[in-house]
């Protein structure tokens, strides 16, 4: 399994996250949003659109982060993956992303904008591929990664999901 992550990591030219995982960005539209026309927690202009693909092994995680703008993730390949999600006024669900659709699993979910988010894929010895598209197009002026503490205190009832799953 460590050859076919390194071979995947190495023919999609994935380079690592600061949340975890491996990411390449695979579109980014042309067009542009002039700030003046986006919501006013935006900064600057942001392209139409972007994509990236996104991958999970067994040996690291996403961590809880946010962006301003809904997410978009695809299911392609591998394990199915936990989507956990704390909504802005703290209500927590979970979500299975894959193509097991008879059991629940989802192959595509939108993650609300502003919702903290993290994300481990279910299978041992395993990596899960899925793409995520945002539009507003991606800035990493919109995202956000909180340390466990301060998650936390925001969030008391989801201090064990929080700490197994946010890297300081
Ligand atoms: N581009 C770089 N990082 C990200 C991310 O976390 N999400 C999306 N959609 N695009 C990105």
């Amino acid at each position: 399994m460590k050859n076919a992550i390194h071979d995947l990591i190495s023919k999609l030219d994935l380079k690592p996250h600061p949340e975890g995982g491996f990411f390449k960005e695979t579109y980014r539209s042309k067009g542009v949003i002039d700030e003046s026309h986006l919501g006013a927690s935006y900064t600057g202009k942001r392209n139409y659109s972007t994509c990236i693909y996104f991958l999970l092994t067994s040996d690291n995680f996403s961590a809880f982060h946010r962006i301003k703008q809904d997410e978009i993730w695809h299911f392609y390949d591998g394990s199915p993956i936990d989507l956990h999600v704390i909504s802005e006024s703290g209500v927590y669900h979970k979500h299975v992303i894959g193509i097991d659709i008879k059991n629940g699993e989802v192959p595509q979910f939108v993650v609300p904008g502003g919702s903290w988010f993290a994300a481990e894929a279910i299978n041992q010895n395993a990596y899960a591929l899925i793409g995520c598209t945002v539009s507003p197009g991606f800035s990493f002026e919109d995202f956000e990664l909180k340390s466990r503490d301060d998650l936390i205190s925001l969030f008391p009832d989801h201090k064990e999901i929080i700490s197994r799953l946010t890297h300081f």
